[in-house]
């Protein structure tokens, strides 16, 4: 089966994570649950630092985009595997800081990014703001100024790629709310704006192009596009494009739709950006940047699996049968969001055939609330447990207290043995910020 992030079958013929067994983690920690493979992460950050190593000459730095799944010990790993991550808020700079990350290897997103955040920002000392708005220029020269910094920053532009993925995860055609466009001449001006800032040095230029994108040429077009409008801005306004940020967006595997891809082979996709940078470079006679990328989901995406315990089944005949789970929309909104597609797997009964379709329906009180519809799987029992494969990115990250369910636990498998990184929510937590006014109390 699926030998690319270290998912088998075991003699038992139950699915196993890592080396531990689906079964009994469901057991330990109960369901639903999430299951993050460490080896395969560290394999994956391994791989696009090695490609920058080895093709690179070692002249950039990978960037974990932690959006796809935030939690302190994903910042410890990454920080152990050398890298550096980018962070798009104050929650996630907050978690990364608190891990104990260093903070010249964080770089900051954001299209709004508020006063506050900014602020800790530069009180944290960051190694870079993406900066993606006239405002939020001044408001960081001002800023800096007050604390007596420079803060370099990069430019978000836009080169009007469309990539081929779902519309909801593009964000670099013409109309985004992310990024100045190169080719309607507003990411000429912005660049000659922050060049006339004292406290902001401009180091160079941030684009990403979208999410879950197999296609090479998409990736290789946006960086052509990049460096001929950094040529341009060197001709036009002198300014030296030292730092260049091609973003994240590499896909990963859900379905057999999907390309399968083993770690090493994310390598190629790496290959060829830089080989275009280099290309590129040469012809307009620029020194060639330092070089970031920002992976999120094909880092942490196959590293994932969720557990759940199937309950409550239900046929319409000849329209569906459904197979009720103990999660939902609230572990991951992302079939509710963008009809995202699973594969689902009985972990209790992992080598028997496939005999029948069904939908597998959340338990919130929403029609929508589907985790994968019409998916092949054994006749389902209630008490079964059913994995969904590939749930490491946005999906924790995703989640929320909708119907007041409790947001799972994440456990870290390392070396066949499970333990938490985030611990289960209580009934507690969830009340834990309610405030009854005086005059309401019983
Ligand atoms: N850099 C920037 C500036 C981004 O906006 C993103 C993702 C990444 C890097 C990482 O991209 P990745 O390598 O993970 O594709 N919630 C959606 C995905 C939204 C992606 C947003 N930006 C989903 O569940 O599919």
């Amino acid at each position: 089966m699926n030998e690319r992030n270290t998912l088998k079958i075991n003699q038992d013929g139950h699915l196993e994570i890592g080396g531990a067994d689906a079964v009994s983690l469901a057991k330990q920690f109960g369901t639903p649950l999430y299951v993050f493979d460490e080896a395969y992460i560290r394999r994956m950050m391994g791989v696009y630092r090695d490609t920058i190593l080895k093709k690179y000459d070692g002249n950039g730095l990978v960037l974990y985009a932690s959006k796809a799944f935030s939690c302190q010990a994903i910042y410890r790993i990454a920080d152990q595997e050398n890298i550096g991550v980018d962070v798009v808020s104050g929650g996630e700079l907050y978690t990364a800081l608190q891990a104990g990350f260093p903070a010249e290897k964080i770089y900051m997103h954001g299209n709004n990014k508020l006063d506050y955040e900014i602020g800790e920002a530069l009180d944290a000392k960051i190694g870079c703001i993406v900066a993606d708005s006239y405002s939020e220029i001044d408001k960081i020269d001002a800023e800096a100024a007050k604390r007596g910094m420079v803060q370099t920053i990069l430019l978000r532009i836009n080169p009007g790629v469309e990539a081929h993925t779902h519309a909801f995860v593009q964000t670099a055609t013409t109309d985004s709310k992310f990024g100045f466009s190169i080719a309607n001449g507003t990411a000429e001006k912005i660049t000659a704006y922050a060049l006339t800032k004292k406290n902001v040095k401009l180091a160079g230029y941030h684009c990403h192009i979208g999410s879950q994108i197999f296609e090479k040429e998409s990736f290789v077009i946006a960086v052509t596009k990049v460096m001929d409008f950094a040529a341009e801005m060197k001709e036009k306004l002198r300014f030296t494009m030292e730092t260049l940020n091609l973003g994240g967006g590499f896909g990963i595997w859900y379905t057999d739709e999907d390309r399968k891809i083993p770690p090493e082979g994310y390598a190629e996709y790496l290959e060829a950006l830089i080989g275009e940078v280099q290309r590129k470079a040469q012809e307009h006679d620029m020194q060639e940047p330092f070089l970031l990328i920002e992976p999120g989901r094909s880092i942490v995406g196959e590293a994932g699996v969720t557990l759940y315990t199937v309950g409550a089944i239900k046929e319409i005949p000849g329209v569906k049968k459904y197979v009720a789970i103990d999660g939902g929309m609230f572990d991951n909104p992302r079939y509710a969001l963008y009809e995202s597609k699973y594969t689902p797997i009985l972990a209790n009964r992992a080598t028997e055939a496939c005999t029948e379709l069904v939908s597998i329906a959340g338990k919130c009180c929403e029609s929508g609330d589907m985790i994968a519809v019409n998916v092949s799987l054994p006749k389902a029992q209630s008490g079964d447990i059913l994995a969904i494969l590939s749930t490491g990115a946005y999906n924790y990250s995703m989640a929320m207290n909708y119907n007041r369910n409790m947001i799972p636990p994440c456990v870290l498998v390392h070396e066949g043995k499970a333990e938490y990184i985030v611990r289960p929510q209580s009934y507690e937590d969830l009340n834990r910020n309610d405030v009854i006014p005086e005059r309401l109390k019983k």
